[in-house]
Protein backbone atom coordinates (compact mmCIF):
# COMPACT_ATOMS: atom_id res chain seq x y z
CA UNK A 1 0.00 0.00 0.00
CA UNK A 2 2.77 2.32 1.27
CA UNK A 3 4.83 1.62 -2.35
CA UNK A 4 1.70 2.10 -4.31
CA UNK A 5 0.95 5.56 -2.82
CA UNK A 6 5.08 6.58 -3.49
CA UNK A 7 4.83 5.25 -6.96
CA UNK A 8 1.19 7.24 -7.34
CA UNK A 9 3.28 10.21 -6.05
CA UNK A 10 5.83 9.82 -8.49
CA UNK A 11 4.00 9.62 -11.51
CA UNK A 12 1.66 12.48 -10.21
CA UNK A 13 4.53 14.98 -9.89
CA UNK A 14 5.61 13.84 -13.19
CA UNK A 15 5.19 16.88 -15.17
CA UNK A 16 7.96 18.18 -17.69
CA UNK A 17 8.14 20.89 -20.11
CA UNK A 18 6.81 20.27 -23.13
CA UNK A 19 8.78 21.35 -25.82
CA UNK A 20 7.53 20.34 -29.56
CA UNK A 21 8.90 21.08 -32.80
CA UNK A 22 8.59 19.63 -36.76
CA UNK A 23 11.56 17.85 -36.40
CA UNK A 24 15.54 18.62 -34.89
CA UNK A 25 15.32 22.19 -34.75
CA UNK A 26 13.72 22.55 -31.22
CA UNK A 27 16.60 20.81 -29.88
CA UNK A 28 18.64 24.47 -29.97
CA UNK A 29 15.95 25.86 -27.86
CA UNK A 30 15.76 22.95 -25.72
CA UNK A 31 19.72 22.84 -25.31
CA UNK A 32 19.58 27.13 -24.32
CA UNK A 33 16.66 26.07 -21.96
CA UNK A 34 18.01 23.37 -20.24
CA UNK A 35 21.58 25.23 -19.94
CA UNK A 36 19.33 27.99 -17.72
CA UNK A 37 16.76 26.14 -16.09
CA UNK A 38 18.71 22.95 -15.06
CA UNK A 39 16.05 22.17 -12.59
CA UNK A 40 12.79 21.09 -14.34
CA UNK A 41 12.29 18.28 -16.25
CA UNK A 42 11.74 18.48 -19.94
CA UNK A 43 9.78 16.05 -22.94
CA UNK A 44 10.55 16.58 -26.10
CA UNK A 45 9.08 15.93 -29.10
CA UNK A 46 9.70 16.16 -32.84
CA UNK A 47 7.78 14.98 -35.62
CA UNK A 48 10.22 13.86 -37.61
CA UNK A 49 8.41 11.67 -40.08
CA UNK A 50 6.01 15.15 -41.14
CA UNK A 51 8.85 17.45 -41.02
CA UNK A 52 9.33 19.72 -42.86
CA UNK A 53 5.83 22.20 -41.98
CA UNK A 54 7.82 24.91 -43.55
CA UNK A 55 5.87 24.57 -46.88
CA UNK A 56 2.80 22.90 -45.93
CA UNK A 57 -0.79 25.04 -45.36
CA UNK A 58 -2.05 27.03 -42.40
CA UNK A 59 -4.23 23.93 -41.84
CA UNK A 60 -1.85 21.12 -42.12
CA UNK A 61 0.58 23.30 -40.01
CA UNK A 62 -1.67 23.58 -37.33
CA UNK A 63 -3.17 20.03 -37.18
CA UNK A 64 -0.03 18.69 -36.93
CA UNK A 65 1.34 20.97 -33.90
CA UNK A 66 -2.57 20.87 -32.15
CA UNK A 67 -1.73 16.62 -32.35
CA UNK A 68 1.77 17.20 -30.87
CA UNK A 69 0.81 19.77 -28.41
CA UNK A 70 -2.26 17.11 -27.07
CA UNK A 71 0.02 14.27 -27.18
CA UNK A 72 2.18 16.17 -24.33
CA UNK A 73 -0.51 17.47 -22.32
CA UNK A 74 -1.32 13.71 -22.00
CA UNK A 75 1.94 12.63 -21.14
CA UNK A 76 1.77 14.85 -17.95
CA UNK A 77 2.77 18.82 -19.67
CA UNK A 78 1.34 21.34 -18.26
CA UNK A 79 3.23 24.02 -20.03
CA UNK A 80 4.29 23.34 -23.87
CA UNK A 81 6.90 25.56 -25.55
CA UNK A 82 6.09 25.04 -29.25
CA UNK A 83 9.75 25.69 -30.68
CA UNK A 84 9.46 26.18 -34.48
CA UNK A 85 8.43 29.69 -35.52
CA UNK A 86 6.38 27.91 -38.47
CA UNK A 87 3.84 26.23 -35.64
CA UNK A 88 4.08 29.24 -33.76
CA UNK A 89 3.24 31.46 -36.67
CA UNK A 90 0.34 29.42 -37.99
CA UNK A 91 -0.92 27.63 -35.21
CA UNK A 92 -0.25 29.05 -31.75
CA UNK A 93 -3.07 31.70 -31.19
CA UNK A 94 -6.08 29.13 -32.48
CA UNK A 95 -4.73 27.02 -30.23
CA UNK A 96 -3.94 29.36 -27.66
CA UNK A 97 -7.39 30.61 -28.21
CA UNK A 98 -9.98 27.94 -29.07
CA UNK A 99 -8.64 25.03 -28.31
CA UNK A 100 -6.53 25.44 -24.49
CA UNK A 101 -10.20 26.68 -22.93
CA UNK A 102 -11.61 23.67 -24.23
CA UNK A 103 -8.85 20.98 -23.59
CA UNK A 104 -8.07 22.59 -20.56
CA UNK A 105 -7.77 26.20 -19.25
CA UNK A 106 -5.14 25.84 -16.52
CA UNK A 107 -2.05 24.89 -18.82
CA UNK A 108 -0.30 26.68 -20.87
CA UNK A 109 1.59 26.96 -24.97
CA UNK A 110 4.07 29.22 -25.59
CA UNK A 111 5.32 30.22 -28.82
CA UNK A 112 9.23 31.29 -30.17
CA UNK A 113 8.56 34.43 -32.30
CA UNK A 114 7.28 36.87 -29.81
CA UNK A 115 10.60 36.43 -27.86
CA UNK A 116 12.50 37.48 -30.40
CA UNK A 117 10.51 40.29 -31.92
CA UNK A 118 10.16 42.00 -28.21
CA UNK A 119 13.72 43.05 -27.99
CA UNK A 120 15.17 43.46 -31.80
CA UNK A 121 14.90 47.18 -31.42
CA UNK A 122 17.58 46.99 -28.77
CA UNK A 123 20.25 45.22 -31.00
CA UNK A 124 19.63 47.53 -34.25
CA UNK A 125 21.51 50.18 -34.63
CA UNK A 126 20.65 50.74 -38.30
CA UNK A 127 17.08 50.30 -37.75
CA UNK A 128 16.88 47.61 -40.21
CA UNK A 129 16.89 43.94 -39.25
CA UNK A 130 17.03 40.81 -41.37
CA UNK A 131 14.70 37.47 -41.08
CA UNK A 132 15.69 34.16 -42.25
CA UNK A 133 12.85 31.65 -42.14
CA UNK A 134 10.83 29.41 -43.62
CA UNK A 135 8.20 30.07 -46.55
CA UNK A 136 5.57 29.56 -44.01
CA UNK A 137 6.80 31.75 -41.45
CA UNK A 138 7.74 34.25 -43.92
CA UNK A 139 4.60 34.34 -45.74
CA UNK A 140 2.64 34.27 -41.79
CA UNK A 141 4.36 38.14 -41.98
CA UNK A 142 4.53 37.34 -38.52
CA UNK A 143 7.75 38.82 -37.80
CA UNK A 144 6.75 42.17 -39.35
CA UNK A 145 3.74 42.64 -37.48
CA UNK A 146 5.55 41.51 -33.58
CA UNK A 147 8.17 43.62 -34.56
CA UNK A 148 6.22 46.51 -35.87
CA UNK A 149 4.76 46.57 -32.03
CA UNK A 150 7.69 46.93 -30.18
CA UNK A 151 9.76 48.73 -32.72
CA UNK A 152 7.68 50.51 -35.24
CA UNK A 153 10.66 52.57 -36.39
CA UNK A 154 12.31 49.19 -37.86
CA UNK A 155 12.44 48.29 -41.63
CA UNK A 156 12.10 44.23 -41.79
CA UNK A 157 13.24 42.59 -44.75
CA UNK A 158 12.52 38.97 -44.76
CA UNK A 159 13.79 35.97 -47.08
CA UNK A 160 12.57 32.30 -47.31
CA UNK A 161 14.82 29.84 -47.20
CA UNK A 162 13.20 27.00 -48.18
CA UNK A 163 16.14 23.85 -48.92
CA UNK A 164 18.00 24.77 -45.18
CA UNK A 165 15.22 22.58 -42.86
CA UNK A 166 15.39 19.65 -45.75
CA UNK A 167 19.52 20.14 -45.59
CA UNK A 168 19.64 20.05 -42.17
CA UNK A 169 16.91 17.10 -41.07
CA UNK A 170 19.25 15.20 -43.49
CA UNK A 171 22.56 16.17 -42.45
CA UNK A 172 23.78 17.77 -45.50
CA UNK A 173 23.74 21.37 -44.52
CA UNK A 174 27.93 21.42 -44.01
CA UNK A 175 28.30 19.74 -47.57
CA UNK A 176 29.80 21.91 -50.30
CA UNK A 177 26.40 21.91 -51.83
CA UNK A 178 24.60 22.86 -48.79
CA UNK A 179 26.94 26.01 -48.14
CA UNK A 180 26.23 26.97 -51.80
CA UNK A 181 22.43 26.86 -51.00
CA UNK A 182 23.28 29.04 -47.58
CA UNK A 183 25.50 31.54 -48.71
CA UNK A 184 23.14 32.60 -51.79
CA UNK A 185 19.76 32.84 -49.50
CA UNK A 186 21.99 34.90 -46.73
CA UNK A 187 23.41 36.92 -50.00
CA UNK A 188 20.14 37.77 -51.57
CA UNK A 189 18.93 38.62 -48.18
CA UNK A 190 21.11 41.42 -47.64
CA UNK A 191 20.96 42.27 -51.48
CA UNK A 192 17.27 43.19 -50.67
CA UNK A 193 18.16 45.65 -48.56
CA UNK A 194 22.24 46.55 -47.45
CA UNK A 195 21.88 48.55 -43.96
CA UNK A 196 20.65 45.60 -42.02
CA UNK A 197 22.75 45.53 -39.03
CA UNK A 198 20.90 42.83 -37.57
CA UNK A 199 19.69 39.64 -39.21
CA UNK A 200 17.40 37.15 -36.74
CA UNK A 201 17.65 33.28 -37.60
CA UNK A 202 13.42 32.77 -37.39
CA UNK A 203 13.30 29.07 -37.78
CA UNK A 204 14.71 27.05 -34.86
CA UNK A 205 16.72 24.99 -37.22
CA UNK A 206 19.36 27.43 -38.00
CA UNK A 207 20.95 27.99 -35.05
CA UNK A 208 23.21 25.25 -36.28
CA UNK A 209 24.40 27.39 -39.35
CA UNK A 210 25.16 29.98 -36.93
CA UNK A 211 28.95 30.10 -37.08
CA UNK A 212 29.07 29.42 -41.05
CA UNK A 213 26.39 32.58 -41.47
CA UNK A 214 29.01 34.69 -39.64
CA UNK A 215 31.56 34.03 -41.21
CA UNK A 216 30.22 34.48 -44.54
CA UNK A 217 28.29 37.89 -43.46
CA UNK A 218 30.13 41.22 -43.05
CA UNK A 219 31.60 41.52 -39.26
CA UNK A 220 29.27 44.60 -38.22
CA UNK A 221 25.95 41.94 -38.81
CA UNK A 222 24.82 40.14 -35.70
CA UNK A 223 23.17 36.83 -36.65
CA UNK A 224 20.83 36.11 -33.73
CA UNK A 225 19.63 32.75 -32.68
CA UNK A 226 16.69 32.74 -30.99
CA UNK A 227 17.86 30.02 -27.66
CA UNK A 228 19.29 32.40 -25.09
CA UNK A 229 16.39 34.70 -25.43
CA UNK A 230 13.83 31.83 -25.05
CA UNK A 231 15.33 31.00 -21.74
CA UNK A 232 15.45 33.86 -20.34
CA UNK A 233 11.98 34.77 -20.96
CA UNK A 234 10.97 31.57 -20.12
CA UNK A 235 12.67 31.94 -17.04
CA UNK A 236 10.88 35.49 -16.32
CA UNK A 237 7.62 33.74 -17.41
CA UNK A 238 8.08 31.17 -14.28
CA UNK A 239 9.03 33.82 -12.12
CA UNK A 240 5.57 35.97 -12.98
CA UNK A 241 3.27 32.75 -12.88
CA UNK A 242 4.30 31.07 -9.63
CA UNK A 243 1.20 29.27 -10.08
CA UNK A 244 2.53 27.43 -13.18
CA UNK A 245 5.92 27.10 -11.95
CA UNK A 246 5.01 24.69 -9.03
CA UNK A 247 3.38 22.52 -11.14
CA UNK A 248 6.72 22.07 -13.16
CA UNK A 249 8.56 19.16 -11.84
CA UNK A 250 11.99 19.62 -10.88
CA UNK A 251 14.32 16.25 -11.02
CA UNK A 252 16.57 17.73 -14.14
CA UNK A 253 15.22 14.63 -16.51
CA UNK A 254 15.07 15.28 -20.26
CA UNK A 255 13.16 12.51 -22.47
CA UNK A 256 12.40 12.75 -25.95
CA UNK A 257 10.22 11.45 -28.84
CA UNK A 258 9.91 10.96 -32.07
CA UNK A 259 7.58 9.96 -35.10
CA UNK A 260 10.34 9.06 -37.27
CA UNK A 261 12.75 6.24 -36.30
CA UNK A 262 14.51 6.21 -32.40
CA UNK A 263 17.87 5.34 -33.68
CA UNK A 264 18.03 8.21 -36.55
CA UNK A 265 16.48 10.30 -34.47
CA UNK A 266 19.50 9.48 -31.20
CA UNK A 267 22.29 10.05 -34.00
CA UNK A 268 21.01 13.42 -35.27
CA UNK A 269 19.47 15.27 -32.13
CA UNK A 270 23.17 14.34 -30.49
CA UNK A 271 24.63 16.62 -32.95
CA UNK A 272 22.52 19.25 -31.77
CA UNK A 273 22.73 18.82 -28.06
CA UNK A 274 26.15 16.89 -27.86
CA UNK A 275 24.96 14.77 -25.15
CA UNK A 276 24.22 11.14 -26.22
CA UNK A 277 20.02 10.52 -26.53
CA UNK A 278 17.52 7.73 -26.20
CA UNK A 279 14.54 8.55 -27.83
CA UNK A 280 11.25 6.83 -28.05
CA UNK A 281 9.02 6.28 -31.47
CA UNK A 282 5.39 7.14 -31.10
CA UNK A 283 2.58 7.72 -33.78
CA UNK A 284 0.69 10.87 -33.55
N1 LIG B 1 12.12 24.57 -36.71
C1 LIG B 1 11.03 24.98 -37.55
C2 LIG B 1 10.87 26.50 -37.48
O1 LIG B 1 11.36 27.10 -36.52
C3 LIG B 1 11.25 24.40 -38.89
C4 LIG B 1 10.03 24.32 -39.68
C5 LIG B 1 9.98 23.21 -40.70
O2 LIG B 1 9.78 22.06 -40.32
O3 LIG B 1 10.04 23.56 -41.88
O4 LIG B 1 10.26 27.12 -38.30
Amino acid sequence: MVTLFCIFELVKKYAPIGVFDSGYGGLTILSEIQKRLPQYDYLYLGDNARAPYGTRSFDVVYEFTLEGVNELFARGCELVIIACNTASAKALRTIQQKNLPLIDPEKRVLGVIRPSTEIIGELTKTKHVGILATEGTVKSLSYPIEIQKFSPETIVTQHACSMWVPLIENGKHATEAGQMFIKEDVELLLQKDDKIDVIILGCTHYPILKSYIESIVPSHVKVIAQGGIIAEKLEDYLVRHPEMEVKCSKNGTTHFLTTENSEGFNKRASLFLHQEIKSEHIKL
